[in-house]
């Protein structure tokens, strides 16, 4: 990510949504720094907010009325969340409770910070705030992985002492770091506007009759967070993708494949109107010789089935790639640094992203990678990351090797 650029707040408007968390004391140290920083802000509240901070002290520090309620109960007069969302250039959720992100994830709509956020059409970023069994909780960790998925962007908690004494992560991101982040944020560039690539990502599967298949553990999560992060620095990214239980990231375009065929057909048909690829799946090597189209009974003794090898996808594209960049990747057990090099030169990759099965937090379905960059020129071993994360230093070497 790059440095935000010091004036990146100046003139933005700010709409900061405070939901009912210990955290929500932060907010007026937040709205404080967002004002000095030249941003405007607005806030509105859910009315639990208003037990852990006065409207008064918010109003006080934005200078604008706070918003809590449907209506004025004085005047009658509507608060109306459409011009809310119109207004804004960025919805900040901070706090965001476990509650709030249910309901968002839901489309609930029962207090004005929902109804805002489901007619906001700005980008919307959360900082949660809760406590560490709450925010470990699968429930929270599949309602952030769907607001992520939307393109809501996510600050992440950060570890310490929780409001309930324990330690662990759920304590809301330093106001200072919320505003780094949305400064960011706003000084991103786009530079890969303009730029079209194929991604290919998760397992494929070859079936053996019409009910069984020979398949891997990938869960497409790596690939599915790289579209992410090239979508987002405005590239154009067709996703081939093997079955997954992943949703589309925002501003991809997907294409559903079954087998290593398919991918190959998909991909390569991509491949021909793009400036790159970035081959992520992992693709069975081989397939059934023959696949029976009546569900095979079992008999007394061995079953032993025929295997012919598939296309190596990355190797095709890469021999007919041109000044077209290629990135593949290679899971290794043993021998890591070596196989990685040899198929760097053999399938003309730019470069390729190695992971071992044998370090810690480099598995399947998990949500962090222990990755090495190697090209031509030499390695740069990344330590222990969220896939996210890898994602985003992939996008910027794509983005240097494009530049
Ligand atoms: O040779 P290996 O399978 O280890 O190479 C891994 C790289 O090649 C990955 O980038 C993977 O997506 C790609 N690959 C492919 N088609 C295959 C096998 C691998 O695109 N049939």
């Amino acid at each position: 990510m790059q440095a935000p650029d010091a004036n990146a707040l100046q003139g933005r408007r700010i709409l900061l949504g405070i939901t009912g968390s210990i955290a929500a004391y932060k907010a007026a140290v937040l709205a404080r720094l967002l004002v000095r920083a030249g941003a405007e802000v607005r806030v509105v509240m859910t009315p639990l907010a208003k037990q852990f901070i006065t409207p008064l002290t918010m109003a006080t520090l934005t200078k604008h009325p706070i918003l809590v309620d449907f209506f004025d109960p004085e005047n009658g007069a509507w608060n109306s969340h459409v011009a809310l969302g119109e207004w804004a250039d960025c919805y900040l959720v901070a706090p965001a409770t476990a509650n709030t992100l249910a309901k968002m994830v839901a489309g609930v709509a029962d207090n004005l910070l929902l109804t805002t956020y489901l007619s906001a059409r700005c980008p919307v970023i959360v900082a949660p705030a809760m406590d560490l069994d709450m925010y470990a909780h699968t429930a929270t960790q599949h309602n952030l992985a769907a607001l992520a998925a939307r393109g809501v962007r996510i600050v992440e908690p950060t570890e310490g002492e929780l409001a309930s004494g324990l330690q662990g992560k759920g304590r809301m991101a330093e106001p200072e770091q919320i505003v780094a982040s949305l400064g960011a944020f706003f000084t991103e560039k786009k530079k890969l506007t303009g730029r079209h690539y194929v991604v290919t990502a998760g397992a494929t599967i070859e079936p053996l009759d019409p009910v069984r298949f020979l398949s891997n553990h990938s869960s497409g999560k790596m690939g599915y967070a790289i579209a992410e992060a090239l979508a987002r620095r405005g590239a154009r990214v067709t996703l081939v993708s093997g079955r997954t239980a992943l949703a589309v990231p925002a501003g991809v375009e997907r294409v559903d494949v079954l087998t290593a065929e398919e991918m190959y057909r998909a991909a390569s048909e991509a491949f021909e109107r793009a400036d790159g690829a970035v081959m992520c799946a992992a693709v069975a090597d081989y397939t059934p010789a023959e696949v029976a189209d009546r569900k095979m009974e079992k008999g007394e003794g061995e079953l032993i089935v025929r295997l012919k090898r598939t296309r190596d996808i990355a190797a095709e594209l890469g021999a007919r790639k041109g000044s077209r960049l290629l990135v593949g990747f290679a899971l290794e057990t043993h021998d890591e640094e070596a196989h990685a090099e040899s198929k760097l030169g053999r399938k003309h990759f730019d470069f390729i992203v190695l992971n071992s099965l044998r370090d810690a937090g480099a598995c399947f379905r998990g949500d962090t990678n222990k990755v090495t960059l190697i090209d031509r020129a030499g390695r740069e071993e990344l330590p222990l990351l969220s896939k996210r994360e890898v994602a985003e230093r992939i996008a910027d070497r794509i983005e240097t090797l494009n530049a």
